[in-house]
């Protein structure tokens, strides 16, 4: 295959994101869109990627360089336009030879077959490729002009269009192709005398006419090509790409009761046959195997789900939970770093922190893991078959042996050997008759301040 690089261009101010954080920086599917970017370009296997981005964005460039190594930064002094922005990345593609793909940071959910097939048409012959796509509301895009034997003669900003350019619905998502030798030599005679007085990348095509490089259009769908702007813009990159998974997810066999309530992370891995119920929430490194049930109104993060295992409802899982086969995590129960082995179960109200379950232990409502003494976590071991009762406070670091059990309400603070009972909690005294003398005695009292 022929060498492909990518640049994409985050240089953009982002001012109506009206945030700290740099545009590109925010997320979908827990994901910073500058990464989807980016990995649509692994993706269509591109061994260069170069971002653009301005001086002032040194967080972000440090960010890159660690992410990508030195050389896949390129700096664009001002934003002069999109066609300024990708002749930055020359130098830092010096000595390349093969085709290169323009992309944008700012557009998350282009899926990877456009991509493909805009470096398929490129590398077949010289052209420049097109990543086109039919605009319900074509508004501010770059309109397609097409010859009269549908050849892409131009792109044409909205801005700099005539009435009849305007009323074109085919647009520019604003991804485009090229031999690298063929897109540097053509920036370089992009000018800027237009509407917005910028460099357009988008005039490739017309200048690429005249030299006899033909352009050519690769279709996708409008959704697919959404680029983000603002919070609102974000929240439907969101729901588009939320949608995406669900979708996904019915596809390959999960059945989602009420799909358009679950939220998935980009990286949720659900396998065939398990059930999701309504109002779940996928944080960032999730796997349930196939027949897991998630219940209602649960909060999975960085945790796996085994085979046969119940969650929820009303559960809570964190960074560092294993489940292995058939364990049950009931309601309002807070699992951390913690492997629970294949049948055991937490059914009511606990904590269970940098803790090690046995396989069949049973943990009762109220039981919490007391993990930290201010300074430093420390780790509760159960052992298989352990019964742990009610309201129970294990004081880590401790250990439960193999089929003990401890009594209710216990404070528990020492190790307890296999099969022990273990009970740490006042004892029961009874003071017979107790009741009814209080009660003569208080009246007694009560009848004496009244005369
Ligand atoms: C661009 C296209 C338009 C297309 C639209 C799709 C051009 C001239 N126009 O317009 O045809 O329909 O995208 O959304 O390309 N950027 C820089 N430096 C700059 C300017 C922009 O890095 O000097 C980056 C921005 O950060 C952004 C991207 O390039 O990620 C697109 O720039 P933007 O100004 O949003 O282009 P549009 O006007 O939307
Ligand atoms: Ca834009």
């Amino acid at each position: 295959m022929a060498a492909r690089a990518s640049i994409i261009l985050a240089a953009g101010q982002g001012t109506r994101m009206k945030s700290n954080l740099p545009k590109v920086m925010h997320e979908v599917g827990g994901r910073p869109m500058i990464d989807w970017a980016i990995e649509l370009a692994k993706s269509a296997g591109c061994e260069r990627i170069v971002v653009v981005l301005s001086p002032m964005q040194t967080e972000l460039q440090a960010r890159i360089r660690a992410r990508l190594g030195d050389g896949s930064v390129a700096i664009q002094s001002e934003p002069l336009g999109t066609g300024h922005a990708a002749l930055a990345a020359k130098d830092a593609l010096q000595g390349f030879e093969g085709s290169a793909i323009v992309q944008f940071g700012d557009t998350p959910l282009i899926p990877p077959e456009p991509v493909e097939a805009l470096f398929k048409a490129v590398e077949a012959r010289p052209a420049i490729g097109v990543l086109g796509f039919e605009a319900a509301h074509a508004g501010a895009y770059g309109r397609l002009i097409e010859t009269e034997d549908g050849q892409l003669s131009a792109i044409v900003e909205a801005k700099d269009a005539t009435p009849e350019q305007r009323s074109v619905t085919l647009c520019n998502s604003g991804v485009m192709a090229a031999r690298a030798s063929d897109m540097f030599r053509l920036l370089a005679q992009v000018r800027n005398d237009n509407a917005k007085g910028e460099y357009y990348l988008t005039d490739l095509v017309a200048l690429g006419a005249v030299e006899g490089v033909p352009s050519t259009v690769v279709r996708c769908n409008e959704a697919d090509t959404l680029g983000v702007n603002s919070r609102a813009q974000l929240a439907e990159a969101e729901a588009s790409f939320q949608s995406r998974m669900r979708q996904e997810a019915l596809d390959r066999g999960v059945t989602l009761t009420c799909p358009e309530t679950v939220f998935f992370n980009y990286d949720t891995q659900v396998e065939t046959d398990v059930v999701i119920e309504p109002n779940v929430v996928f944080g960032a490194g999730v796997e349930v195997r196939s027949g897991a049930r998630i219940r209602a109104f649960s909060h999975l993060e960085g945790a796996i789900v085994s085979s046969g295992c119940e969650v929820g409802p009303y559960a809570r899982l964190r960074p560092g939970t294993v489940l292995e086969e058939r364990a049950k995590i009931g309601n309002f129960v807070e699992v951390k770093k913690t492997r629970v082995g294949a049948g055991a179960k937490a059914n009511h109200l606990a904590y269970l922190g940098d803790g090690e379950i046995g396989a069949g232990a049973n943990i009762g409502a109220g039981t919490i893991f007391c993990n930290y003494d201010g300074f430093f976590k420390h780790k509760t071991i159960i052992g298989a078959g352990a019964f742990v009762g009610s309201n129970s406070a294990l004081v880590a670091p401790v250990s439960i042996g193999n089929g003990a059990y401890i009594g209710s309400g216990s404070v528990i603070t020492k190790d307890v050997d296999a099969d022990a009972l273990s009970v740490a909690r006042s004892g029961q005294i009874e003071k017979s008759g107790w009741g009814h003398a209080f009660r003569e005695k208080m009246s007694a009292r009560k009848a004496e301040t009244k005369m």
